[in-house]
């Protein structure tokens, strides 16, 4: 694997690989260009070509083309070094054991779902009356079938098993690629099929839409090897490329109203399918661009969806928008079936979800009130805390007193309950804080690293080991060019105590952090409690 890991790095310089995703301009010996995940406003993303390593400064992310494409993408070690072992015409042969049947495993279940596609489209063409409700009915025209691989699941015990069985898989191998039911027949029947495609087009599992009546209306494959619905994003294969070209994403309810959407234009439509927006979805959208357009039905369920998908994105610091008003349209398919254009207005209107959730609100209480002016303006102050920047706060404020008939200063007077106070201290360790807390631990060993290894005699004092692995020597020369070339000797010194005190501190924070979730998994054992606890006094006391 390592060898063919350099081989794959011999043949594609990094400034090609970052090249495919940002725009780099040559600045020295580094190329520079705007992060990728950052909102930096002066570039703030490095690639040395010297080096075949890049470091991003606005996220604190850095490493090599492996790295790059698994942080961008969001995929695993694995299918970067694939995709990347693609691109450069290198065959990876050197697996492990372990890996090696797993790999053959996923390989040949993709075999057999690819099959399956072929096949549903094939019955799709010899059926007439489910062409009618595919093209009249859903209004889908030939370009989007074929780009979208649209079929259909005959109505009948086991026709796919058949001939899949035809084909030489057998039993279990259908069972793990998530194609069968129970009694090992066909698990798809009567559907229209939409197939799921990962990120390097292969297709990983379907969606199944009952065409006559019956239950459910939609079907799934179920979670295999392949197929993780708490990860998988419906469309972005198909949208990547106009996702990275508008810089915004729009999220749907359903997988048909993205292919709705592509087919009217709007191709920057994905859809979790099946299943509520996890924060891996969310992180996943996140590398692609922080423009996330919310599009959830306006009905009662869709609304709920968003106010929920809102709040998981603020505990994330990702901000969403709001595309709401579908001109009396159900949702965007219905929308689209309308006007197309109506449903592209739609999503150029969109709105910060604070401006929409606030009308939610004003709409929902009584402002005439004293009980509802409090509780709009609780609810109000409580989400404009949440935003950093001051301008956007006092714009806010602005609105919420005009609409309460108070002043700014009144709103301020206002005890308004943190987040941080309302839940209890523990809940707190375990999310947010703790990844923001990585973070500066990140940062600040990135740059104490960087003046220990190049820093000559200012490093001297600095807590930690010389790193020998030399991707990471590389990035941190890179950050030493960045960061520290100009500083004076002198001046060096005090910035790298000033970073060792700060350092320590983290260091300890973390520690408890740590202590912290330990003490919540051993409720039962009280001695070990007592001494986690001490050890935390102890570690406190020292901050
Ligand atoms: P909707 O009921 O809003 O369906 O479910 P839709 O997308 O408008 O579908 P059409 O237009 O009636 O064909 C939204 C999404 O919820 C999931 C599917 O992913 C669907 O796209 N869903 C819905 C299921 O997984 N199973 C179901 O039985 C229903
Ligand atoms: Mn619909």
């Amino acid at each position: 694997m390592q060898d063919a890991k350099e081989e794959i790095k011999a043949r594609l310089p990094v400034e090609d690989v970052v090249g495919q995703y940002i725009e780099l301009k040559r600045a020295g010996r580094t190329l520079k260009g705007h992060s990728p995940w950052g909102v930096d406003k002066t570039p703030s993303f490095m690639v040395s070509p010297e080096k075949g390593i890049w470091h991003d400064f606005s996220s604190n992310k850095g490493g090599d083309i492996f790295t790059f494409v698994m942080e961008v993408e969001g995929i695993s070690f694995r299918e970067a070094i694939e995709k990347l072992a693609a691109q450069a015409g290198v065959e990876l042969k050197a697996y492990s054991g372990d890996d090696k049947k797993i790999a053959q495993k996923k390989a040949r279940m993709k075999q057999a779902i690819e099959l399956a596609c072929k096949y549903y489209q094939v019955c799709l063409s010899k059926n007439k009356a489910v062409c009618e409700y595919v093209f009249y009915k859903r209004n889908l025209n030939r370009k989007t079938a074929v780009e979208f691989r649209i079929g259909y699941a005959p109505k009948g015990k086991d026709y796919l098993v058949n001939f899949l069985k035809s084909k030489g898989f057998t039993i279990a191998e259908m069972r793990e690629a998530g194609l069968l039911n129970q009694y090992n027949g066909d698990l798809f029947r009567g559907r229209m099929m939409v197939p799921f495609f990962d990120n390097t087009g292969s297709i990983i599992g379907f969606t199944g839409r009952i065409i006559e009546k019956g239950e459910p209306k939609y079907l799934n494959t179920p979670e295999t090897l392949l197929f993780n619905k708490g990860r998988f994003i419906f469309g972005l294969t198909q949208a990547k490329e106009a996702i990275r070209r508008s810089g915004f994403v729009v999220i749907v309810e359903g997988n048909m109203d993205v292919i709705s959407s592509h087919q009217a234009g709007v191709k920057e439509a994905v859809a979790t399918s099946g299943t509520a927006m996890t924060e891996n979805h969310l992180k996943i959208l996140n590398r692609l661009t922080d423009d996330i357009r919310l599009a959830y039905d306006g009905d009662a369920a869709g609304i709920k969806a968003a106010e929920r998908s809102i709040s998981l994105a603020s505990k994330l610091d990702i901000s969403l928008k709001i595309i709401s008003g579908y001109h009396g349209a159900k949702d965007p398919d219905e929308l689209i079936q309308k006007d197309p254009a109506l449903w592209q207005d739609c999503v150029n209107h969109c709105e910060p979800a604070i401006d929409w959730l606030l009308k939610k609100y004003e709409l929902s209480l009584d402002l005439t009130t004293g009980p509802g002016k409090k509780e709009f303006s609780d609810i109000a102050m409580k989400m404009i805390n949440e935003l950093q920047d001051p301008v956007e706060k006092k714009h806010y404020m602005g609105i919420v007193a005009n609409k309460i008939n108070v002043t700014v200063d009144d709103l301020l007077a206002k005890k308004i309950p943190t987040e941080t106070t309302r839940l209890k201290p523990i809940k707190i360790a375990e999310t947010k804080p703790e990844e923001k807390e990585d973070q500066i631990l990140k940062n600040l060993q990135d740059s104490l690293e960087a003046i220990l290894v190049y820093g000559g005699t200012a490093g001297g004092e600095i807590p930690l080991e010389i790193p020998t692995d030399e991707a990471r020597l590389a990035e941190l020369e890179l950050i030493f060019e960045q960061c520290y070339s100009k500083f004076s000797e002198e001046n060096l010194k005090k910035e790298a105590s000033a970073l060792t005190i700060r350092y320590k501190k983290e260091m300890t924070k973390h520690k408890i952090a740590e202590l912290t979730r330990e003490l919540e998994s051993c409720e039962e054992d009280e001695s070990k409690t007592a001494d986690i606890i001490r050890q935390i006094q102890v570690l406190r006391k020292s901050l």
